[in-house]
């Protein structure tokens, strides 16, 4: 049998690779037409099996013959089944009946020429019931057993041989026939009817894992949208917080100075004043002199001090940050040079035009420029680069020095915050710096690695050539951002 079948499925292969019809119809056919593919093979062996076992069934020459005649029938219906009506027709197939009439009638034929009613091919009726009930179900399982009645009553009047004795007999016959089909349509329908609980228990499950993945990626999504959201609210918070910070600051420094340049006027007037009396060979000279020197460096941080939280509007002309830089850059070449510093400039092709007051806007690159060289005590590069983004001009001081740590990115431009020693810094540039960069509606961030070096980035907006105004609204309007982003 194994042979047979290896043999059958050997040679359906071989029409699968001849056939490209087979493979589409394979693909898209009810599943009844699927398992009739299968049953087919069953019917080859079945064929086979009769001829094989035909001539040790103690059949005349002449019943034998006719058992062949129909064996040959039978091969030549399984042919035509296989290949012609499951590929062409297989509508033909639906419910059976076409399949159990022929077979009934064959198997009639065969307990005819074998016996008649006493042929032991009475028992093939059950494959045919049994197959239909499988497959189609009670009604078509019916069917075949009536058909097998009605067609084993003509084999059975026509030739009684052997057959049974009496109507009882008979009876008894069809009644295991009826029941055998209502048995195997009974099992089949539970088996069909679990596998569709199964299947849609399978679709439920694959449902609710479709629907549990799709949960899971939203979760993902929110949770990272969340995050982000959090991240940039705790910047746009710290942005706010530092802008306050520096605001109060200034309307505080701005009082103090306002105080202080008073008293430091008189103070000044009055050394001046002492000094003039005393004549040249006056002996308290040397110590009035300290006095108004000092005196003069508190008058130059009141300065910067007004600076920082000065209201008045600068006073603005139009220009390009290559000609601030290139007039800034000399101002602090002896000092580069004495650090070994390297200074290196670089504008984007195009014009970058910007509505600043020149002198202020030096003053922060003035400021900008120290402290990086003043961060390179071994020396190094300092980049400066100008480059237009969107409706801004941007203005980037790079260094390659030691760099911000973490704890001190958010004071560095608060007044009098200083890291250098001694007199060498009052802590005033960066936030003078802001002051302005402030008031010329622009923003001033850092990024700094400690260990690789500073960029300060200097954003102004593009001035409108057409009025010679700033792009945006007029200066002083709105804080200037400040931010420490760690690289
Ligand atoms: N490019 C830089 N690299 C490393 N640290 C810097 C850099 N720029 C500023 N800082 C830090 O910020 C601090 C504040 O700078 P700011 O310019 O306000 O004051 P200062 O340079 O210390 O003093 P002043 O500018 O008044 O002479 C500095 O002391 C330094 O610690
Ligand atoms: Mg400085």
């Amino acid at each position: 049998m194994t042979i047979l079948n290896v043999h059958l499925g050997g040679k359906l292969r071989l029409m699968r690779r001849r056939l490209p019809r087979w493979r589409s119809v394979q693909r898209d056919e009810p599943h009844f037409v699927r398992v009739e593919r299968k049953i087919v093979q069953v019917r080859w062996l079945t064929v086979f099996f009769v001829a094989l076992a035909a001539p040790f069934a103690g059949l005349t020459p002449a019943a034998l013959l006719g058992t062949y005649a129909l064996v040959l029938a039978g091969a030549i219906y399984t042919f035509m089944l296989q290949f012609a009506i499951i590929e062409r027709h297989p509508e033909w197939l639906a419910g059976g009946y076409l399949t159990s009439l022929v077979e009934a009638i064959l198997i009639s034929l065969i307990a005819f020429t074998t016996g008649g009613a006493g042929s032991i091919m009475f028992l093939a009726y059950f494959l045919i019931v049994v197959a239909a009930a499988v497959r189609y179900g009670f009604r078509s399982s019916f069917v075949a057993v009536g058909l097998s009645m009605v067609l084993y009553s003509i084999v059975a009047a026509l030739y009684p041989g052997g057959g049974p004795l009496g109507i009882g007999e008979l009876l008894l016959r069809f009644g295991f026939l009826a029941m055998t089909g209502m048995l195997a349509g009974f099992l089949a329908q539970e088996a069909h009817q679990s596998r569709v609980a199964l299947a849609k228990e399978l679709e439920h499950t694959r449902e609710l894992h479709r629907e549990s993945t799709a949960l899971a990626q939203e979760n993902a999504r929110l949770y990272s949208e969340l995050q982000e959201r959090l991240k940039e609210l705790e910047r746009t918070h710290h942005q706010l917080v530092q802008a306050a910070k520096l605001a109060a600051i200034g309307e505080l420094a701005a009082n103090v100075a306002h105080e202080i340049n008073n008293p430091l006027t008189a103070v000044l007037t009055n050394t001046e004043l002492l000094v003039e009396d005393g004549g040249p060979e006056d002996p308290r000279k040397s110590e009035l002199q300290t006095i108004r020197e000092e005196a003069l460096r508190a008058r130059g941080i009141v300065r910067n001090l007004l600076d920082f939280a000065r209201q008045t509007p600068p006073a603005l002309e139009l220009t390009e940050p290559v000609i601030i830089i290139k007039s800034v850059i000399p101002l602090v070449q002896t000092r580069a040079a004495l650090a070994e510093v390297e200074i290196r400039h670089s504008a984007e092709a195009g014009p970058l035009p910007i509505m600043v007051d020149i002198n202020q806007m030096k003053q922060v690159f003035i400021n900008l420029l120290t402290n990086a060289i003043d961060a390179m005590p071994h020396g190094g590069t300092v980049s400066v680069t100008e480059r237009r983004q969107g409706n801004r001009v941007e203005i980037i001081v790079s260094d390659t020095g030691t760099g911000i740590v973490p704890e001190h990115r958010d004071r560095i431009f608060e007044p009098f915050f200083t890291t250098k020693p001694g007199v060498t810094g009052t802590g005033l540039g960066l936030s003078v710096s802001y002051g302005i960069v402030q008031r010329h509606h622009g923003t001033i961030t850092v990024a700094s690695t400690p260990g690789l070096g500073t960029t300060f980035v200097v954003s102004l907006p593009v001035a409108r050539q057409s009025d010679g105004r700033p792009s945006s609204s007029p200066p002083g309007a709105s804080a200037a951002t400040i931010r420490g982003v760690s690289k």
